[in-house]
């Protein structure tokens, strides 16, 4: 196969959702018909529930998932899919947004019975930011949910995108008969009442057919034909291209843990899906056809072992082939790194691979090198762009407990915040520690794990702020006298950027008031 046969046939996705809504189940089920996996239950669910934050064996445990489900790739016909995992819990948000820099498109699960929920929200727009493709599935559809038009009007109205029904139910809840296929003008029916796995699909020739009325009774019939024709009336035929923009989004309806509409869900999605396309960095646009490797990293992932330090960087393959053994660059701090055990990722599976293609990921051993969003290439001196840190919400102090263990403590801080648990920052005046994280749980994360792999003990003292903004003007003299008038203000972050520590909206209202050519940002790529 050439280069460009192995990149057209490669679907690089996440499936985003509110926790519950059936991400995981959906996972499986794509895997199971891909051939991956054999039965279900082997993808366990990394969730971590609000109930066990303070469950040390449970964040391990998760850790331990996470790592396996992070990317888990199968064929199917003649595409190659990777799925990339994103965490639930919505104190790893900023996981989440790191992950979906890493795919060209994404499945959003919503629950049929819950509708558009907080977190359904918050990943869709950052889908919208990057205009990443969106594919809808409306799961649970043996349950009792809302009808589906008012869910579309919902989906439509509360994430503002557009949507095109591909497949409409044929009752819901308990009177779930199946799934109509708009393009296929095929019933994908139920077998029996028992809403088993087993699936019937019976070819129509309209949506006038007699064979419907046989097959799901008079009512429903006239209601699926009544449904047809409001869709065509309401909604756009489904534009490939408008589709690709992430302006409009198909839909599809089923029910993941009983295998239903998972068929149509996964042959649209191979069929209209992008396969991995140019991606923007300081130095113009890299295609994957490129001559040259390119990449970057998007996750780092601990080893479980304390004892053993090393790290997995997950590395996304933006142009060209990826070859083990050979010399790439990282950018960053200059260096040449080889890799002679580069891991592919096939559903469970963990194998060495000696070539690696655009939109595929590769878990790299690392000794501590890399940091998230550092790029790797054959030379080149660029950096992918898109892969920011997030201004955080909590912040603590760091206070060192165990005096002759600050080096571990040190250390245990850089190699956690470049993992991405967290931000660290350093104050100008005094030079106190101080992390940032979006979430409660990460702190818990930190310090249990600086004590079990770092043998350092920090405690975590409450610092009353409000947001930490990084600063930047085009006068560099501006700057200067800002950061001068605010020195008490002022921190670092790691790579020595400037940060404006802001107690207050009301401080930071003032800061801008009286300093109107300083720009504030709240991600670090700006
Ligand atoms: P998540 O990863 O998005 O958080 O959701 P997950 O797949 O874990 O699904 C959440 C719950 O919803 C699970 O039940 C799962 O079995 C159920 N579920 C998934 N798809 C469907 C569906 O089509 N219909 C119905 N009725 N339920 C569905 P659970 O009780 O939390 O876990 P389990 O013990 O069943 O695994």
């Amino acid at each position: 196969m050439t280069i460009s046969e192995e990149i057209k046939r490669r679907r690089t996705f996440a499936i985003i959702a509110h926790p519950d809504a059936g991400k995981t189940t959906l996972t499986e089920k794509l895997l199971l018909f891909g051939g991956a996996i054999q039965t279900a239950g082997a993808v366990k669910s990394n969730k971590i529930r609000k109930s066990t934050t303070s469950d040390f064996m449970e964040i391990e445990k998760q850790r331990g998932i996470s790592v396996s489900t992070s990317v888990m790739a199968f064929d199917y016909k003649n595409y190659k899919v990777n799925i990339l995992d994103t965490p639930g819990h919505e104190d790893f948000a900023e996981d989440t947004y790191r992950t979906l820099s890493a795919v060209d498109s994404v499945i959003m699960v919503i629950d049929c019975v819950k509708g558009v929920e907080p977190q359904t929200r918050k990943l869709l727009e950052v889908c919208r930011m990057r205009n990443t493709p969106v594919i809808v599935f409306i799961n649970k559809l043996d349950r009792e949910g809302q009808n589906p038009f008012d869910l579309l009007d919902e989906i439509e109205k509360e994430l503002n995108i557009k949507v095109r029904p591909m497949t409409w139910p044929i009752g819901i809840g308990k009177s779930f008969k199946g799934v109509y296929d708009l393009s296929k003008k095929a019933l994908n029916l139920f077998q029996g009442d028992s809403k088993t796995t087993v699936e019937e699909k019976v070819t129509i020739n309209n949506i006038d057919d007699p064979l419907i009325e046989k097959r799901v009774g008079a009512d429903f019939a006239e209601q699926l034909k009544a449904d047809v024709d409001l869709i065509d009336g309401v909604y756009d035929t489904l534009d490939p291209e408008k589709y690709l923009q992430g302006k409009i989004s198909p839909v599809f309806f089923g029910s993941a843990v009983n295998n239903f509409g998972i068929h149509e869900l996964l042959d649209c999605f191979v069929e209209i899906a992008p396969s991995p396309g140019p991606r923007e960095t300081d130095h113009g646009t890299v295609k994957p056809e490129d001559a040259k490797f390119s990449g970057f990293v998007f996750k780092i992932h601990a080893n479980l072992d304390p004892k053993h330090r090393d790290r997995i960087a997950f590395l996304r393959i933006c142009s060209a082939k990826f070859e083990r053994n050979k010399y790439y660059y990282n950018v960053r701090d200059k260096k040449q790194l080889r890799f002679s055990n580069p891991t592919a990722f096939m559903a469970q599976q963990k194998s060495v691979i000696d070539e690696a293609y655009p939109g595929d990921v590769v878990g790299l051993y690392d000794a501590g090198n890399f940091k998230i969003g550092d790029s790797l290439t054959e030379g080149a001196d660029l950096q992918f762009k898109g892969i920011p840190s997030f201004s955080p919400e909590l912040f603590r102090y760091v206070t060192n407990l165990d005096p002759m263990k600050t080096k571990q403590l040190q250390k245990g801080l850089e190699q956690l915040t470049d993992e991405g648990v967290a931000q660290l920052f350093t104050k100008k005046v005094d030079g106190r520690k101080i992390i940032g994280t979006v979430g409660a749980l990460q702190f818990e994360v930190i310090q249990h794990r600086l004590k079990s792999e770092y043998n350092a003990s920090a405690s975590f003292d409450q610092i009353d702020l409000y947001k930490a903004l990084w600063v930047s003007c085009e006068d560099k003299k501006k700057l200067d006298t800002f950061l001068q008038d605010r020195h008490a203000h002022i921190a670092q972050d790691k790579e020595g950027r400037p940060v404006f520590l802001a107690e207050s909206a009301w401080l930071l209202q003032m800061a801008r008031e009286k300093f109107p050519d300083i720009q504030f940002h709240v991600k670090s790529e700006f």
